[in-house]
């Protein structure tokens, strides 16, 4: 070992201050450009803030759990984009408050379920799952079915997510009584469900995936 560098390990002011600093440049390289770039608080190209009834099925999402089991968030590996789709990227949450990303999978990834199957599918598969996968050991959620949305606490959610920056108008929340009129917890869960889907992202990126996703299917 170097003479300075034995001097430095048994000075613990200077070894404290060196420690700062460097942690300080990790700090410095990795904060500060979420302060001044636009990247992770600009919505990607298609996100759209959540219609009223999404949004409802966003809250049942929410307060049953469903990221103790599933995460929202493909990482930027082979195998998690053949398998999901194209990776995530932080503009496609900017509207969700809270964020869904999570890391606990039981289940599999959802942020790119949208479109996947049918809605009969996912009302039979919520109230329960054995029914179209016998080895899942998912919970069923047949009480959802029978619960109606309160038309007022739809429109409450939607005026505290424009507190926090959803970009909701007057007419989006009066118009929440008629698009979540008559309709279950259910249908709401599927509709929002039905949302997650990647958002249209840099050609480069999606015609990389293709690429990879055709090597895949042919043997
Ligand atoms: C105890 C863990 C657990 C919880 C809680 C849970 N799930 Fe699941 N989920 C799973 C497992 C395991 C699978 C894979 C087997 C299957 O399809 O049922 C799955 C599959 C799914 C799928 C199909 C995904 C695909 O790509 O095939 C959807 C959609 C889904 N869950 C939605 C939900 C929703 C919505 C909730 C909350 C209301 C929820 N899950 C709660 C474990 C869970």
């Amino acid at each position: 070992m170097s003479q300075g560098h034995e001097r430095l390990e048994r000075n613990i002011g200077l070894m404290g201050v060196l420690i700062a600093a460097v942690i300080s440049v990790g700090g410095f390289v990795e904060i500060v450009p979420l302060i001044v770039g636009t990247q992770v608080d600009q919505p990607a190209p298609g996100v759209k803030p959540l219609g009223a009834l999404q949004t409802a099925g966003r809250d049942v999402y929410v307060r049953e759990g469903c990221y103790g089991c599933h995460s929202q968030q493909v990482r930027s590996l082979d195998e998690e984009t053949l398998r999901y789709g194209p990776y995530a990227i932080a503009g496609e949450t900017v509207y969700d408050h809270p964020f869904q990303w999570g890391s606990k999978r039981t289940g599999p990834d959802l942020s790119r379920v949208g479109g996947r199957y049918s809605e009969d599918w996912h009302r039979i598969h919520l109230m329960n799952p054995r029914d179209v996968v016998p080895e899942s050991n998912m919970p069923g959620y047949p009480w959802l079915a029978e619960t109606p949305l309160e038309v007022a606490e739809v429109q409450a959610e939607m005026t505290a997510l424009r507190r926090v920056g959803v970009p909701y108008t007057d007419e989006d929340i009066a118009g929440a009584g008629a698009a979540v009129d008559g309709k279950t917890q259910l249908d709401a869960l599927i509709a929002y469900l039905q949302t997650l889907k990647a958002s249209p992202r840099a050609p480069a990126v999606a015609a990389a995936t293709a690429i990879e996703t055709n090597k895949e299917s042919k043997p």
